[in-house]
């Protein structure tokens, strides 16, 4: 069954290369990102896994825990990031889960038979410290994904969680934002008192309310 957005976030108990960890407990109230890749010792998860663990500092100040999984036994992901950290010069920072029995990537409906039917797919989860689904994505195994996508994605999460507003088609912090179609002009003038752009009656542009 696919997990699908606002969905709780299916709990596991699983060996990572960090020790057992549950995922409720282990996210606690932070924000969380798990990824899947194919398989460990391949080129394309050895440049995203460094990737992630250069941009440890960046999940941190948004208080997001990072997580990966493949269907590899932890003791061969613990002999990779061994080439992760040669390659890249950064050490894995962050838990990789061992999930050769497919027990979390079947929940996670992380194994996509037409695509390949033994091994993870690339799929991105943004959970929310209400444990639901906030994002989810699937690339192929050919296609390395862009963090700086997922931690503009936790931006845009993060203010819209927080402020009636919506973000525009490649925004990035700092940039104005869109009103909230649902708040009626009436209800912005006390939201937004510094105004807004009337662009469209539907599209109010207006400065991002947390700066
Ligand atoms: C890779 O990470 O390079 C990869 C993994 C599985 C299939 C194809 C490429």
């Amino acid at each position: 069954m696919a997990v699908r957005l606002g969905d709780t976030a299916p709990d596991f108990t699983a060996p990572t290369t960090q020790g057992d960890i549950n995922f409720h407990e282990w996210l606690g109230d932070s924000w969380g990102v798990l990824f899947s890749h194919p398989k460990d010792f391949t080129p394309v998860c050895t440049t995203e896994l460094g990737t992630v663990a250069a941009l440890k500092s960046e999940f941190d100040k948004r208080n997001t825990k990072v997580i990966g999984l493949s269907v590899d036994p932890v003791d061969s992901h613990v002999e990779w990031e061994k080439d992760i950290e040669e390659v890249v010069g950064t050490a894995v920072n962050f838990p990789m889960i061992g999930d050769p029995d497919r027990s979390v990537a079947d929940k996670y409906d992380m194994i996509h038979e037409n695509a390949n039917d033994t091994l993870t797919v690339r799929s991105v989860f943004i959970i929310g410290p209400d444990k639901k689904v906030k994002l989810t994505l699937t690339y192929p195994a050919s296609t390395g994904r862009n963090f700086n996508e997922i931690l503009r994605v936790i931006d845009s999460l993060q203010l819209t969680a927080d402020h009636k507003v919506a973000t525009p088609a490649n925004w990035v912090d700092g940039e104005d934002v869109i009103i909230s179609p649902a708040v009626s002009d009436e209800d912005a003038k006390n939201l937004f008192p510094a105004g807004w752009e009337p662009v469209k009656p539907y599209l109010r542009k207006t400065k991002q309310p947390n700066r």
